[in-house]
């Protein structure tokens, strides 16, 4: 599940304005970061280069993968997936939803439909499974969003603040399926505007401002952990 993404002389610019200028970073392997910054900065535009769903205005972000992550890639399993604030939802069940991803992956059906129920199960929504995703709550969506990525197994999930209009429990649902990617060797970028149970998960800090990246470990946890047994009970 490890690979290691990195990104040199990264800038975006839209028109004449400079959005940012990042001379190197890197992702990988296990890495789990807390991606913040004020509203505008870029956290969105940065993610969405790293997943290369849009183009840097200058510089390249490339990939090294282990040679068994070569030989399988393209089998079950994505490397790098994106999971937007707002999920784009299939017009079909949840079950459906969910098993997109693996649609083509060579399990057998009832493999697929253990895969799909368990990844349900994992977000509080196995008895949802036959609604249709218009009956949903928004927090009820996105956690179909983070089931559908988590069926991937990404080396790197990018989760664009997962948590902005989330309960407790639906937030607790989230931290149940990033800690499972974190341990399979997976990497998380997390951004928030609040940190809380999720962003708690993260080691490392990435700081978008005065139109550049600032990485720094992050000293919380021990704290927040000492605080918060919830925290500590789901990092243990
Ligand atoms: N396609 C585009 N054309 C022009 N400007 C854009 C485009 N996409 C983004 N921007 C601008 O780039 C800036 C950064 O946007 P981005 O969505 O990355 O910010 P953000 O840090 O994610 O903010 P927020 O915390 O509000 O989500 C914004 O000012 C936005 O208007
Ligand atoms: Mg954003």
């Amino acid at each position: 599940m490890s690979i290691k993404l990195t990104a040199t002389q990264l800038s975006m610019r839209f028109k004449d304005r400079v959005l940012f200028h990042i001379a190197d970073l890197s992702i990988g392997p296990n890495d789990a970061i807390y991606l913040k910054g004020d509203n505008g900065v870029g956290k969105t535009t940065l993610l969405k280069i790293l997943s290369g769903l849009l183009s840097p205005s200058m510089g390249s972000v490339s990939q090294s993968r282990t040679w068994w992550r070569r030989l399988w890639h393209g089998r079950a399993h994505r490397d790098v997936i994106y999971l937007h604030q707002s999920p784009y939802l299939f017009d079909d069940t949840v079950y459906q939803n969910v098993v997109y991803g693996i649609r083509y992956c060579a399990l057998s059906a009832k493999d697929k439909r253990a895969e799909v129920i368990t990844a349900l199960r994992m977000v509080g929504l196995e008895t949802l499974a036959d609604e249709h995703v218009s009956v949903l709550s928004g927090g009820e969506k996105q956690r179909v969003a983070m089931a559908r990525a988590w069926i991937l197994k990404p080396s790197i999930l990018l989760m664009d603040e997962p948590s902005a209009s989330l309960d407790q429990e639906s937030i607790k649902r989230l931290v149940i399926m990033a800690k499972d990617l974190l341990d399979r060797g997976s990497s998380l970028v997390i951004t928030s505007h609040q940190s809380n149970a999720l962003t708690a998960l993260c080691k490392k800090q990435w700081w978008i401002k005065d139109r550049t990246l600032i990485e720094s470990p992050l000293l919380h946890i021990v704290k927040e952990e000492q605080e918060n047994p919830y925290v500590t009970s789901l990092s243990n």
